[in-house]
């Protein structure tokens, strides 16, 4: 009988594809995927860091796998709070087999075979075996890019979890989307922290270049990617999302706050009005854009001032999807030392009226789309109902619609959308 094993993902993008990767190496190794994690022979968890909920998250759900693991199963703690506590981990659980960081998921097969219970370095050759990615989706890839961030934002623990920059090269960029198209996964997503800092290693090409060369390969239906920094949209960035219709009409661009004096105590390397200048370019070349952000409420210091500006800021760019948190103090982080902490109950009702705002936005904004028709890249029928298809647009709203059931996945067909839901929209498919 086969091995198994079970993982858990918590956290971004960049831990949904490391899971991937984890999960395809072990059935490279002959591992089968079970969803039980009583039964599973190895019990993998892909932790969070990045606020201390879901770092606090991590020792009650070990309690829960150590009793509900089986006699001989191997417990293993993969991402960035094995990363930055593995240690401690192994100190407290030591009933945990081995702890690994994000650097680290390519050499899964050492750890298991060598008994290696701690894995914390960032190996040079990070060994990115994308023939043995086992991707969830049928249409879409995500592809790796860029990883680590050398930026400095003054909350943010991820360049200490995920290491410095280190762009991947341009030719394995293309080799691994080529072999994914081939499967049909027509819609690609790239990946990075920080994806417009990329820089190909050998051909010292940029982030537009790279756009360029991935929206011209052939098979290539739609292009995503995330995520941008504010301060490195350049202009041959917006030109190749301008010149290339297969590349989304969806930009993620964290604003983290809409006060200047804030975004210099965050260390964000922009000011509001050169954040909204860069919106303005971004508009100006393509008006379609939808712009989704993150925002961090309640930053040491944050005034009822500051949190106003925020809202104005909101407001002015009219974000599609908007992500907001209340500040959580981070391990290690310069912002530790800014003292003049918010209030838990000021925080909260401040991020409750950023909320209720955007969510009437949000209704808005759908609302714009009855009657039109889009374009829909169909990836399946709906989880909720098997009778109905589901989709995306270009700008990336999900859309369930009727339709001919035996439409071959990852077609691009048009659809009038009817209705605005919640979150996302209803139509049918149009001859
Ligand atoms: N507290 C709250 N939110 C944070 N983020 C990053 N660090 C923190 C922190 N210490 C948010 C930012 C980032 C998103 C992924 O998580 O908004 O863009």
């Amino acid at each position: 009988m086969s091995k198994t094993f079970f993982i858990e993902t918590w956290g971004c993008q960049m831990n949904d594809l490391d899971s991937q990767r984890l999960s395809g190496s072990l059935k490279l190794r002959g591992y089968r995927r079970v969803e039980d994690e009583h039964t599973a022979d190895l019990l993998l968890l892909n932790t969070c860091s990045i606020r201390e909920k879901s770092e606090q998250k991590v020792f009650s759900r070990l309690g829960e796998l150590r009793a509900a693991k089986k006699e001989g199963s191997k417990i293993g703690i993969c991402g960035c709070v094995a990363q930055r506590d593995g240690e401690a981990i192994l100190a407290r659980a030591p009933w945990v087999d081995f702890v690994m960081g994000p650097g680290n998921v390519g050499y899964l097969d050492e750890i298991l075979d060598g008994g290696r219970r701690l894995a914390l370095d960032f190996p040079e050759d990070r060994r990115y075996d994308y023939l043995a990615i086992d991707r969830p989706s049928a249409t879409r890839a995500q592809v790796t890019i860029i990883e680590g961030c050398n930026k400095n934002c003054t909350f943010c623990i991820v360049p200490t979890t995920r290491g410095r920059e280190v762009s991947r090269p341009i030719t394995g960029i293309v080799a691994e989307i080529r072999s994914a198209v081939a499967e049909g996964r027509v819609e690609i997503e790239l990946l990075g922290q920080t994806v417009n800092a990329y820089r190909c290693p050998q051909t010292r090409a940029d982030f537009a270049s790279l756009l360029t060369v991935v929206a011209s390969l052939e098979g290539v239906k739609r292009l995503r990617f995330i995520t941008s920094h504010p301060a490195e949209v350049t202009d041959d960035m917006i030109a190749a999302i301008r010149d290339h219709s297969n590349i989304s009409r969806y930009l993620h661009l964290p604003v983290q706050s809409g006060s200047s004096r804030v975004l210099r105590r965050m260390k964000r390397l922009y000011t509001r009005e050169q954040y909204l200048a860069v919106v303005a370019r971004i508009r100006a070349a393509v008006p379609e854009v939808h712009f989704s952000t993150d925002i961090i409420v309640g930053f040491p210091g944050e005034t009822d001032q500051d949190f106003e500006e925020t809202i104005s800021l909101i407001e002015e760019v009219r974000y599609g999807s908007l992500f907001a948190f209340k500040y959580s103090p981070r391990p290690g982080t310069s912002a530790l030392r800014l003292g003049s902490p918010i209030d838990d109950a000021v925080a909260s009702e401040r991020i409750n009226r950023l909320f209720e705002m955007h969510e009437e936005r949000k209704r808005e904004t759908l609302r714009a789309y009855e009657g039109r028709i889009l374009p829909v890249l169909y990836e399946g029928p709906s989880r909720h109902d098997s009778e109905v298809l589901s989709g995306r647009t270009d700008d990336n709203w999900t859309v369930n619609f009727t339709g001919d059931l035996r439409t071959p996945i990852g077609t691009m067909l048009p659809v009038r959308i009817q209705q605005a839901q919640h979150h996302t929209l209803r139509g049918e498919a149009v001859a």
